[in-house]
């Protein structure tokens, strides 16, 4: 633990059998700044680009940061607690939903849930490329149209995301440092029920 690229031990259980992707993938903060290759940065789109929607809108929208200039433009955007870690990251983006479906200009009211399918594919690609991603809603909202050219009346933004490989934990805040390990989760009984709805 604690070493340039290695991240902490994960000690997930689980209360069945699943693949170690999914307890693999969790949210660090110590993210290695080595820009990543350019193919590795198209395929973890192109994975989000083939997640189902309803109607097969795809109303998601990335804007991402790769270049020195952009990053910075993308990390003032994002709130104190997040800039202090997310500055190491070497790339960064945000994910937009377009508001209405583009056939009838009705509103799109599963455009949100389409995102999240969106993002885990993107986070599942990355993870296969030994990379990792952390979604932050601590974004200015106000700020993020303007500042990257989005009109407001078609998008409304979803998250902000960091992507990079496991950094070193040592250069991270100590407060920070202490929260560095993949979590946990509820007991599968309250989230999956088999018939009606109990307590
Ligand atoms: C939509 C969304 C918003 C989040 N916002 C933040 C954030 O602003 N700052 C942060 O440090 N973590 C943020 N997280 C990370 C969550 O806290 C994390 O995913 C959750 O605790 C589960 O942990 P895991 O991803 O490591 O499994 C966010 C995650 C999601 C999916």
């Amino acid at each position: 633990m604690g070493q340039k690229g290695l991240p902490p031990e994960n000690r997930r259980i689980t209360e069945a059998v699943i693949d170690p992707v999914f307890t693999g993938r969790w949210s660090p903060r110590a993210f290695d700044p080595a820009p990543l290759p350019h193919d590795t940065v198209r395929s973890i789109f192109e994975a989000a680009k083939w997640a189902p929607s309803c109607m097969n809108e795809q109303p998601w929208l990335f804007l991402y940061a790769v270049s020195k200039a952009d990053l910075a433009l993308y990390l003032e955007l994002l709130v104190d607690g997040n800039k202090v870690w997310a500055k190491t990251a070497p790339l960064l983006a945000f994910l937009f939903a377009r508001r209405t479906f583009a056939s009838d200009n009705s509103k799109n009211n599963w455009a949100a849930f389409d995102c999240g399918a969106a993002w885990m594919s993107l986070t599942m690609q990355a993870r296969m490329h030994g990379l990792y991603t952390h979604g932050m809603a601590g974004f200015h909202r106000d700020r993020v149209f303007a500042a990257l050219g989005v009109p407001e009346d078609e998008y409304e933004p979803m998250c902000a995301i960091a992507v990079g490989r496991y950094g070193d934990l040592g250069d991270l805040p100590e407060s920070l440092q202490e929260r560095e390990k993949p979590n946990a989760r509820k007991p599968l009984a309250e989230v999956a029920l088999e018939g009606k709805y109990r307590k």
